[in-house]
C-alpha cells in the first residue's frame, strides 16, 4: 500500500513502521524514541538483535538530539556535514539516553545520518529522527524501489521513485577516522578530510551478517581468467562492461541491486560476477559483490 507524507507522519507518531525513501535505499523506518516499534522493525526483517540500526535526522538540532559530538573531532565532523549533508554519509557518534539501547545493540555509540530526499526530510522534521534500516527481509538485496518492498515486506510506504545511489550509505567514525561500511562518498574523498584508515568488518557489526543475496546461486570471481574458464550452459554474468562469450546483465553501480533482485525471476543455474577493483566508488561495488556471492573463487 502507499502512503502520503501526512500518512506516513502519522503512522510513525501512531508507533508504527513505514518504508520511507532515501537517495541511497529505501529504509524501513520507525520513531527513533519508540522502542516497541523499534522492536517490530527487527521483528519485521528477522534481523540480528546484535546488528544496530542508523538514525536518521532532518536537522542538526535532531543530531544533537541523538549524538555528542566529541570535542576532538568537532571539526572533522563539522567539515563532513557541511560537505555532505544531506547525503549517503553515515557518522558513528556516542549516542544520547534518548536513543533506546535497542536500537543500537546496546553499544554506547549511534550511526547517524541525513538523508538526502525531499519526501523523507519532510516526515522526519514533523515526525522527529527515526531508525531506518535498509527495507528488505535480512539478507536480502536491498531495495531500490517502491515494488521491491511490496513483494518482500507488508508495510506502508511512502513511493519517492527509484533511489539516486542505489546503494547503501558510506559509513565512518570519526575519532579515529576509520571507514567502517564503504558507500558513494568515497574513501579517497574522506582521507582529504582526515587519515582515514579501513576499518576492519566487526567494527560495523552488521558487516559480518551474509547480505543482499538473491536466491540465484551468486559466484563471484577475483580473476577474469578464472570466471570465463568456469563458463557453462545456463549461467548468466552481471557485467559493467565486458563482453562475455556467454548471456550478460548488464550492470551500473547505481542498478546492481535492481539485478540482484531481478536475476530471481530469469532461472539461471548460477550467475557470475567479476568483482572490481577496490578503488573509488567500485570499492562499495566490490563490498556488497563479496556479501552476496554464494562463494568466492
Ligand atoms: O544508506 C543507508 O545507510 C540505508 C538507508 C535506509 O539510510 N540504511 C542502511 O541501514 O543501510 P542498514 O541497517 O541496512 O545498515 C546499517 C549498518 C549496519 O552495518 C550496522 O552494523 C551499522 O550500520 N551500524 C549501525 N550502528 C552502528 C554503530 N553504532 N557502530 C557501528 N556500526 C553501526
Ligand atoms: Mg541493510
Amino acid at each position: 500500500m502507499t502512503i502520503t507524507i501526512d500518512d506516513a507522519v502519522r503512522l510513525l507518531l501512531g508507533g508504527e513502521v513505514v518504508a520511507l525513501p532515501t537517495e541511497t535505499v529505501y529504509g524501513l523506518a520507525a520513531l527513533a524514541t519508540d522502542e516497541a516499534a523499534i522492536a517490530k522493525v527487527f521483528a519485521l526483517k528477522g534481523r540480528p538483535a546484535d546488528n544496530p540500526l542508523i538514525v536518521h535526522v532532518a536537522s542538526l538540532d535532531q543530531l544533537a538530539l541523538v549524538a555528542i559530538v566529541p570535542a576532538t573531532a568537532e571539526r572533522l565532523v563539522s567539515d563532513l556535514v557541511e560537505s555532505y549533508w544531506p547525503g549517503p554519509l553515515t557518522l558513528v557518534l556516542p549516542a544520547t539516553e534518548r536513543v533506546p539501547l535497542a536500537a543500537r545493540a546496546r553499544l554506547p555509540t549511534v550511526a547517524v545520518r541525513m538523508p538526502d530526499h525531499p519526501l523523507t526530510r519532510l516526515v522526519i522534521e514533523r515526525a522527529g529522527p527515526v531508525v531506518a534500516p535498509s527495507a528488505n527481509p535480512s539478507g536480502r538485496p536491498s531495495p531500490v524501489s517502491a515494488a521491491q518492498i511490496a513483494c518482500a515486506l507488508p508495510v506502508p510506504i511512502l513511493d519517492g521513485g527509484p533511489c539516486r545511489v542505489g546503494f547503501e550509505s558510506t559509513i565512518v567514525t570519526v575519532d579515529p577516522p576509520r571507514l567502517l561500511r564503504p558507500g558513494s562518498v568515497t574513501l579517497e574523498e574522506l582521507r582529504e578530510f582526515a587519515p582515514f584508515t579501513l576499518g576492519d568488518d566487526v567494527i560495523a557489526p552488521g558487516m559480518k551478517h551474509r547480505h543482499y543475496s538473491p536466491r540465484t546461486k551468486l559466484v563471484a570471481f577475483a580473476h577474469d581468467a578464472d570466471l570465463r574458464a568456469a563458463l557453462a550452459p545456463g549461467i548468466a554474468v552481471i557485467t559493467f562492461g565486458a563482453d562475455y562469450p556467454a548471456p550478460t546483465i548488464a550492470a551500473t553501480p547505481e542498478s546492481l541491486f535492481t539485478v540482484l533482485h531481478d536475476i530471481d525471476s530469469q532461472s539461471w543455474d548460477a550467475v557470475y560476477v567479476l568483482l572490481p577493483p577496490a578503488t573509488g566508488i567500485w570499492r562499495a561495488i566490490r563490498n556488497r559483490l563479496e556479501k552476496a556471492a554464494h562463494s568466492l573463487r
